[in-house]
Formats: C-alpha cells, sequence, structure tokens
C-alpha cells in the first residue's frame, strides 16, 4: 500500500503498514519537511498536512490521521516554501548539492535570537562575536548572479 506526498516539486510514492499514521509514513520515507515539535501527541498543530482521499479532502494533523491506499497528501505552503525544504533548495540551486545533508532547518530564528539578546549576557556576547567573523554577501548586486541563478534552476 502507497501513499503519494507533494513536498514542494518533489513527489514521493511512500509505503505504509496499516495503522500507521501519515506523520510516520512520512518520517520512515525521509521527508525533513514536515515538523512534528510535539512528537506526534496532536498538540503542536505543526504537522499539518493537505489530505485528499475518497472520503476526506482538506487539513489534517498528520500526526493522528491514519495513511489510506491512494491518499495524496501535500505539505502545507508554509514548510513547503521556507528554506527548510533543502532538498528543494539544492534542485533550485538556492543551495549547493553537496549541503543538503550538512545543514539543518532553523526556521525563523529572527525572535528567538531577538529574544535571547535581551535576556541574556552570553548570548550578547556570542552574539557580538558572530558580528565579528561573519560578513554578508549581497548575491543581487554581483553583475552575473541573474544570468547564474538562473541557468541553475532546473524543475522536473
Ligand atoms: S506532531 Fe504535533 S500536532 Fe502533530
Amino acid at each position: 500500500m502507497f501513499i503519494t506526498v507533494y513536498e514542494g516539486i518533489i513527489r514521493h510514492e511512500l509505503p505504509f503498514t496499516e495503522g500507521e499514521t501519515v506523520l510516520t509514513v512520512m518520517q520512515n520515507g525521509g521527508i525533513e519537511s514536515i515538523t512534528a515539535s510535539c512528537g506526534g501527541k496532536g498538540a503542536c498543530k505543526k504537522c499539518s498536512v493537505y489530505i485528499k482521499s475518497d472520503d476526506f479532502t482538506g487539513e489534517a494533523l498528520s500526526c493522528v490521521t491514519e495513511a489510506r491506499e491512494g491518499m495524496s497528501v501535500e505539505i502545507e505552503s508554509e514548510t513547503r516554501f521556507s528554506f527548510a525544504h533543502r532538498k528543494n533548495a539544492a534542485l533550485l540551486g538556492i543551495i549547493p548539492q553537496e549541503c543538503v545533508d550538512r545543514s539543518e532547518k532553523l526556521g525563523n530564528t529572527a525572535l528567538a535570537g531577538a529574544i535571547s539578546a535581551a535576556l541574556s549576557e552570553k548570548a550578547r556576547n556570542e552574539l557580538s562575536r558572530l558580528q565579528k567573523i561573519v560578513s554578508a554577501v549581497d548575491l543581487s548586486t554581483h553583475s552575473s548572479f541573474s544570468t547564474e541563478f538562473m541557468d541553475a534552476m532546473t524543475f522536473e
């Protein structure tokens, strides 16, 4: 038995056994773009997906939804288009293929960083240290960026 999972532009046919949740099937299938902060307890609502099956179409929590033959699952757009989707980012040339397994999903870290900086002297010191060794590279100002970017885009 299989379900089809659409992870951005990537389509997965994932096998499952009766009684497995959609979340378990996706995790067993190596899909990393789905978040399950509460560990599948149905509390965090982060594992929300869009499901199409014979008897249901709509948003559902993947951790409490049983996989069914022929089910189609689309990972939510907020997750899908975030840079957390490393495989898609590599396919689009946003990150090098070599970085897919060497990067990790951090989500939006701005708020967490601001809170840390406000509450912790240690965090402020670390931010100051990092500020001295990190530099921003504005690719949009590079003359060949647009051409290189378009050339690196591949669609399947
Ligand atoms: S993993 Fe938290 S609600 Fe599903």
